[in-house]
């Protein structure tokens, strides 16, 4: 299982003071030399942790693929395809947004997205597409040609927390906390299997499956043990950890979790 790390959230301590440090372009070797096999960044529209000139200077600087998520608003396809990335990971964007919430409309933005595709295939860049994991979203996908999907796992990630964690929680958390534990199971249980469905079924038509979000030290293994996921990008966890025991430590854990 290959692993992304998603390095947005040194951008976003960075933008706390609006000053240049940390520079996010430092944890590219550290992730090369600790086992991560990409970088993953997201260039949003509102800029708020990486910036233009972080997008450029890592992909230039990065010994390893660098996957860069982006909406589809045309003005940032056209940065993305003059930067030229190994990959792009098309996503939803709303501003008011905390993070990416949900899966791109790959059903009803079908021609918004089949332009933004034409545009990075003409730059030659590989393509993902951030969807829920639903067949329907997949068979779109498909038509889309695309090379990849990535599985959201947000729904699995909040459920498992609401469920293992003695923490409180954010305002996803505030309606299913309220449930009995075996129902949480069971709807654990079922969110798991949407993933497993989807990836199969994507596999099944041959495209390549990456999944992502939420994903943490505590959740991740059930999602390794799907054999047809064959990339994990993951974030915030890796980085929150990497406060307590150095960027190094933290990637190396995760990678040996991801370790089939
Ligand atoms: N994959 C995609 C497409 C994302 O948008 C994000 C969040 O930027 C991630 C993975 C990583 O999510 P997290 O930071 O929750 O691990």
């Amino acid at each position: 299982m290959t692993l992304g790390v998603n390095i947005d959230h040194i951008a976003v301590l960075r933008e706390a003071r609006k000053i240049n440090d940390p520079d996010p372009v430092m944890a590219l070797a550290i992730c090369a030399q600790s086992g991560a096999d990409q970088i993953t960044i997201h260039l949003r529209e509102d800029r708020r942790h990486i910036h233009d000139e972080d997008a450029r200077r890592i992909i230039h600087a990065s010994p390893l693929p660098v996957n860069l998520e982006c909406s589809i608003e045309p003005s940032i396809i056209d940065i993305v395809c003059s930067l030229r990335p190994h990959r792009a990971t098309l996503v939803p964007e709303k501003r008011e947004e905390v993070t990416t919430e949900g899966g791109l409309d790959v059903i009803g933005s079908f021609d918004l997205i089949s332009n933004a595709i034409k545009l990075l295939k003409e730059s030659e860049i590989e393509i993902s597409l951030f969807i829920d994991p639903t067949r329907e979203a997949i068979e779109a996908s498909e038509r889309l040609g695309v090379q990849w999907v990535e599985l959201h796992t947000g729904s699995y990630a909040n459920l498992y927390a609401m469920r293992h964690s003695a923490l409180p929680h954010s305002h996803h958390t505030i309606e299913p906390l309220k449930l009995p534990r075996q129902d949480l199971d069971n709807k654990i249980e079922q969110t798991y299997c949407a993933l497993v469905d989807a990836a199969n079924y994507a596999r099944s038509l041959g495209l390549k499956v990456a999944a992502g979000h939420g994903l943490n030290y505590q959740n991740v293994t059930p999602i390794v043990e799907i054999d047809t996921i064959e990339e994990l990008n993951i974030g915030q966890s890796i980085i929150a950890r990497s406060v307590f025991t150095g960027l190094a430590t933290a990637v190396s854990d995760m990678k040996t979790l991801c370790k089939r």
